[in-house]
């Protein structure tokens, strides 16, 4: 434990693009919160955030290209048992339940109302999903209790050492931990990002504006970390963790990065 704990000190003062980040790429980042982060913000607000994510992911098809990668890594376990955290709205696990006949999902998320609207609706009725408040740093569950934790568009969320911590619950309450989330551009790209990010979001929304989606969206580019950073984490959590970058689900939209952590020995664990 002593060691984890001298390695998550080490993580915490890493750049988001890696230990070995450029002095032009540790400029772009940034400690602001999204407003999905903050207890400050009202709840609707959060919510035209998850709603937008919700609509674009559902126009893009990306809910059922993540369920299918998730579905993918548990490929050959006949009733893969699923946790989902930061679902935000949830059309993952419900794609996942969709796409998999005796898949069985938990799907949670940090914030109460997300989980408050999941459960009111059709996910929250299916005999395959619960709803569950879960904080994806202390997760209240067992050892290997699932199959696979998955957290899309999420760990950004996180700072460094926070996400180490992340990684290390996923990894002892789950035996697969896969990370979607946006891929960390070079400085020249993340410069263009809100000329090229504000055309597309507008056309997505069919014209609505949406302000809290594109704020939180400006800022995710900035906190998002590069592959270096993702494995520099995971060593964190464990020194021996295995960490295996997948290709991206989606061509449509900003480029991501699909991570796989796990164990050692994982699959001799009960
Ligand atoms: C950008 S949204 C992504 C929602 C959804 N997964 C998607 O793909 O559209 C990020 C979500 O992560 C959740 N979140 C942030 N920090 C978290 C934490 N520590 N534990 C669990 N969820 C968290 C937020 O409440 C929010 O719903």
């Amino acid at each position: 434990m002593a060691t984890t704990d001298v390695l998550y000190e080490d993580v915490a003062t890493m750049p988001r693009g890696g230990p070995a980040a450029s002095w032009l790429d540790r400029r772009f980042q940034t400690f602001a919160l999204e407003y999905l982060d903050r207890d400050d913000v009202p709840d609707d607000v959060k919510q035209r955030v998850i709603g937008m994510l919700d609509r674009i992911g559902t126009l893009t098809k990306q809910h059922e290209k993540y369920a299918r990668t998730a579905l993918d890594v548990v490929a050959g376990i006949p009733n893969p048992r699923i946790l989902e955290i930061g679902a935000g709205h949830g059309k993952l696990s419900a794609q996942i339940l969709r796409l998999h006949p005796t898949a069985t999902v938990t799907v949670s998320d940090l914030d109460p109302t997300s989980v408050a609207n999941i459960a009111a609706g059709e996910l929250g009725k299916h005999p395959r999903a619960r709803t569950r408040v879960i904080d994806a740093t202390a997760i209240d569950a067992a050892d290997d209790s699932y199959d696979l934790v998955v957290f899309a568009l999420a760990f950004h969320h996180l700072p460094p050492a926070v996400a180490s911590r992340a990684i290390a619950e996923a990894t002892r309450v789950g035996k697969r931990f896969l990370v979607i989330d946006l891929k960390r551009q070079s400085p020249l790209a993340m410069m263009l990002f809100p000329v090229m990010a504000l055309p597309i979001n507008l056309v997505l929304l069919r014209c609505s504006w949406n302000w809290p989606g594109l704020h939180d969206g400006f800022i995710s580019a900035l906190r998002a970390y590069s592959p270096s950073a993702l494995k520099a984490l995971g060593r964190a959590a464990d020194p021996q963790m295995n960490v295996e970058l997948l290709s991206s689900p989606t061509r449509l939209g900003p480029p991501s990065l699909t991570v796989v952590f796990s164990r050692l020995g994982v699959d001799d664990r009960g």
